[in-house]
């Protein structure tokens, strides 16, 4: 088959077409024809060498998210046949082969039924971002029509979905964006208002948005150096949820309005040995949402497999909004 590999560290152009022999299933895997995978922040973290831990062995297969038809499956495999339709998590991370080719292979609990009112590509947004916003809006977060909630990167992969998942609770939804094209859409998605990161304060954002002295929770999609920022928009008691801490600024402002910050890195359990179920749980919420028409991927581009260093040079320009996808 033919994959797209990384064979040194770099900038987009450090992809290559390559003949590799088509993976098989064991046991508890499906191989999966790949129809289409996205772009998430990670694969070009990856690729550019800035996540030594996570890389896997070079050459590498990158992308983690996958949707594609079902090609054969492992003599355990309970949930699927072949020919059906199927979303989910490759890879792309550690000693597991992504799906930047024509086939992968993944562990049956690790995919879910594409929902029938979305194709391929809107299939493929939904895996890393989405579960993302899931674990942040409805496990750590637990949103409640009656919170007041600032989402930071309204229409960012994962800010997009939250947005969604967050208004889908019937609670008051502010997004920060960065022009007034993606205001208007993350208005579209739900957000009852937005602010501007570039030009408010979250002084003056805060003060005109949320009543009770702050946002009862502040969906930190960006993390790192924005945390001080989540830290000041929030209200005492309240909850800060990020995806990003490689440094936490002035612990003491979490300690001065006893603040809970809840980190979530939604791949653990490809990395640890905790059990897949939770990912197979949020795979389906998300399932669900899509079928229900509360969630659904706002997808910026798509490109063909084969022209994954363009798609990568988009996914990492600012003015994209929402995920970039290639199709098979
Ligand atoms: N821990 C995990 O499990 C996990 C899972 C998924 C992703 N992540 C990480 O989470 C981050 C976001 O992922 P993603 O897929 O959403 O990335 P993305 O699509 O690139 O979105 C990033 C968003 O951040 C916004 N932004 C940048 N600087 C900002 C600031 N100072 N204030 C407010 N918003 C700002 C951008 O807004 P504009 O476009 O308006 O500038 C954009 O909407 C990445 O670092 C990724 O690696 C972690």
């Amino acid at each position: 088959m033919t994959a797209y590999v990384v064979n040194k560290y770099g900038d987009s152009n450090v992809f290559e077409d390559r003949t590799v022999e088509t993976p098989s299933p064991d046991d508890d895997e499906v191989l999966v024809e790949v129809a289409a995978t996205s772009v998430n922040p990670i694969d070009a973290k990856i690729r550019r060498g800035d996540l030594p831990d996570l890389s896997p062995l070079l050459p590498a297969i990158l992308h983690g998210d996958v949707a594609g038809t079902v090609a054969a499956v492992g003599s355990k495999v309970t949930k699927y046949n072949v020919g059906d339709r199927v979303f989910g998590l490759a890879g792309g991370v550690t000693d597991y082969p992504g799906a930047l080719a024509e086939y992968t292979v993944t562990d049956e609990t690790l995919l879910a039924s594409v929902p029938e009112n979305i194709d391929f590509e809107a299939a493929a947004a939904l895996p890393i971002a989405g579960l993302t916003a899931w674990e942040m809006v409805v496990n750590e977060a637990a949103i409640q029509s009656e919170n007041q909630v600032l989402v930071h990167g309204g229409t960012g992969g994962v800010g997009h979905f939250a947005v969604q998942y967050a208004a889908a609770t019937g609670a008051d939804v502010v997004a920060t964006v960065s022009s007034a094209e993606k205001a208007d859409q993350a208005g579209n998605l739900g957000a009852t208002d937005t602010a501007n990161y570039e030009t408010e304060s979250v002084q003056a954002y805060t003060a005109e948005y949320a009543s009770s002295g702050g946002f009862d929770v502040v969906i930190d999609t960006v993390g790192d150096e924005n945390l001080a920022r989540s830290f000041e928009a929030v209200a005492p008691y309240g909850t800060v949820v990020s995806t990003e801490s490689s440094s936490v600024p002035r612990p003491d402002l979490l300690h001065e309005k006893a603040l809970s910050l809840n980190l979530v890195l939604t791949i653990v359990p490809l990395l640890t040995d905790e059990p897949l179920s939770r990912l197979q749980e949020g795979l389906k919420n998300l399932s669900k949402h899509t079928s229900a028409g509360d969630v659904s991927p706002l997808i910026d581009s798509v490109y063909e497999l084969s022209d994954v260093e363009q798609a990568h040079r988009r996914a990492e320009h600012p003015d994209r909004i929402g995920k970039v996808v290639l199709e098979n």
